[in-house]
């Protein structure tokens, strides 16, 4: 069953001037180095696709795609990757941008298994963040932009998969759509 977008919470302008920021803040971080970008898919694609193009250090990109499981009882935040990177991360300057950073927890595990790799060093650059959601110690190195403890939908980000496309940031209604 479908639901319904309920307000846009960030418009697609200021997503663009978001992009525009964090890429300038990496470039004059990076200066002199080449970055490898890793998205976590799915999430990432589209903010990725965005800041990289706005970023004027050399960069590579690679894409990894993890699910975070548990169970009821205990939401260890078990990682599991679905498809790993293509290449080896030893010695580069990794960049791992993701889609949002809820409980933190799949980039915790995440960035703990990708440090084991032997990177020359390792940063987490995140679209949305909700600080306030967050069971683990970790903060992103690069956030566009805290958002309130709501579901949001679009600009990558998928409620069932789907709105993934709009071009806002959009948050969904808590009820659901009666004429399907
Ligand atoms: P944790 O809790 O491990 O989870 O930080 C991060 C992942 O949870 C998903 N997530 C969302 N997806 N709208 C979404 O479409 C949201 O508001 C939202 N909050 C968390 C997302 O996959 C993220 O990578
Ligand atoms: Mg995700």
């Amino acid at each position: 069953m479908a639901k319904v977008v309920e307000s846009v919470l960030i418009g697609r302008k200021d997503i663009d001037l978001m992009c525009r920021r964090v890429a300038g803040d990496i470039s004059r971080d990076y200066a002199g180095k080449e970055i490898l970008i890793v998205g976590v898919l799915k999430g990432a694609f589209i903010f990725l696709a965005d800041l990289v193009r706005y970023i004027t250090v050399p960069v590579k990109v690679d894409f990894i795609a993890v699910s975070s499981y548990g169970n009821d009882t205990k939401s260890s935040g078990v990682v599991r990757i679905n498809k790993d990177l293509d290449e080896d991360i030893t010695g580069c300057h990794v960049i791992v941008v993701e889609d949002i950073i809820d409980t933190g927890l799949t980039l915790l595990k995440l960035k703990n298994l990708l440090q084991t790799r032997g990177p020359a060093s390792l940063k987490i650059c995140t679209a949305f963040d909700k600080p306030s959601r967050r069971t683990v110690n970790l903060e992103p190195d690069y956030c566009g932009q805290v958002v309130p403890d709501r579901f949001v939908v679009g600009y990558g980000l998928d409620f069932n998969r789907s709105y993934r496309n709009l071009p806002d940031l959009c948050v969904l209604a808590d009820e659901e759509d009666s004429d399907e």
